[in-house]
């Protein structure tokens, strides 16, 4: 099977890293040549941090890298059986770009998102072919995640679902299918979670450590959901709260106003370099942000 991932930010090489180590024959395309090297250059880094920890070998190492090709163009796309977009997480650019997939790519060409809570029906409907439209909804770190999160648009046909359950499992993968409702259930449950620790901070009820403590020694999560937050992204956990919260039309997913205001500030954690914590390159140490200290 030959796959293509449209888009080679931290999802992107990450689905494309699984895939290419699993065998298959990876498009990886992105309109940006600096953002395809460094794709690259990251899923080196990842199978370097696989080989050097012993879970592959050198070979596979070798023949994952082999196994991926870089494009700037969607042409890319037109000897595909599956394309995974995973783009910038905006619906007008989505659906710009699933308008144009589903003029290039073949007939029978499955169509799937990684979107973590735009409508795979809404997406399905600016194609010709909404029954092999479906949502593939990959964690963050995707080599070590193991869940793949499967949405049933309004259209998918079910022979498509089986195809995109079977494909996860040979990657190594645990599929878990649900429907197309507002978060599905990945973002409809953790992400008012994020709030509601983002809520209990902004009334003072504890600190940023004290929170994310509670939850990692009392819950066994492996991060706290402020830190979780950081590393999501300030901005799209908002993005995602305003989905909640616009398709529900309930109060309770109102995301909290201090995330607002940090978002609107450019602090978005990991990526921005502050969030609830601040972050340096080349550091692991967790320093929480000056903003929120005693
Ligand atoms: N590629 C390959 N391997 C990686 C990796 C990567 N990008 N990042 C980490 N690893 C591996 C490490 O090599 C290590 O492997 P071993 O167990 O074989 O030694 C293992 O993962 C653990 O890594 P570290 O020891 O460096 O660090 P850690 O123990 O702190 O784990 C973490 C890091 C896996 C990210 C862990 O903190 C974690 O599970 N955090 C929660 C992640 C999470 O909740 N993700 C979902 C976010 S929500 C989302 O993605 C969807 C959405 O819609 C918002």
């Amino acid at each position: 099977m030959n796959v293509s991932v449209i888009g080679a930010g931290t999802m992107g090489n990450g689905i494309a890293h699984v895939f290419a180590q699993n065998g298959y024959k990876v498009n990886l395309i992105d309109v940006s040549e600096a953002a395809l090297e460094k794709a690259i250059a990251t899923i080196t880094r990842n199978l370097d941090r696989q080989v050097s920890k012993g879970s592959i070998t050198e070979d596979i190492k070798q023949s994952t890298l082999q196994n991926i090709s870089s494009h700037s163009s969607l042409g890319a796309i037109s000897h595909s059986q599956l394309v995974v977009e995973a783009a910038t997480e905006n619906e007008a650019i989505k659906l710009s770009i699933f308008k144009q997939l589903d003029e290039i790519a073949p007939e029978g060409c499955i169509l799937a998102s990684n979107t973590s809570s735009i409508s795979i029906t809404k997406i399905a409907a600016v194609t010709s072919r909404p029954e092999l439209v479906i949502g593939m909804h990959f964690m963050n770190p995707v080599p070590v995640m193991k869940l793949v999160e499967i949405i049933n648009g309004y259209a998918t046909d079910s022979k498509v679902t089986a195809t995109i359950t079977e494909l996860s499992k040979k990657l190594g993968k645990v599929p878990c299918v649900v429907n197309d409702y507002p978060g599905f259930i990945a973002n409809r449950i953790l992400m008012p979670m994020i709030n509601e620790a983002i809520y209990s901070l902004y009334e003072g009820v504890a600190g940023v450590e004290e929170i994310d403590t509670v939850m990692k020694l009392g819950m066994a999560h492996p991060m706290g959901p402020l830190q979780l937050a950081d590393f999501i992204g300030l901005d799209v956990c908002l993005s995602i709260l305003q989905v909640l919260h616009d398709g529900f039309g309930n109060p309770k997913y109102a995301p909290c106003p201090l995330l607002v205001n940090m978002v609107t500030a450019r602090k978005l954690g990991v990526k921005s370099g502050e969030g609830f914590y601040v972050y340096t390159a080349g550091s692991k140490d967790l320093v929480v942000s000056p903003r929120f200290r005693k």
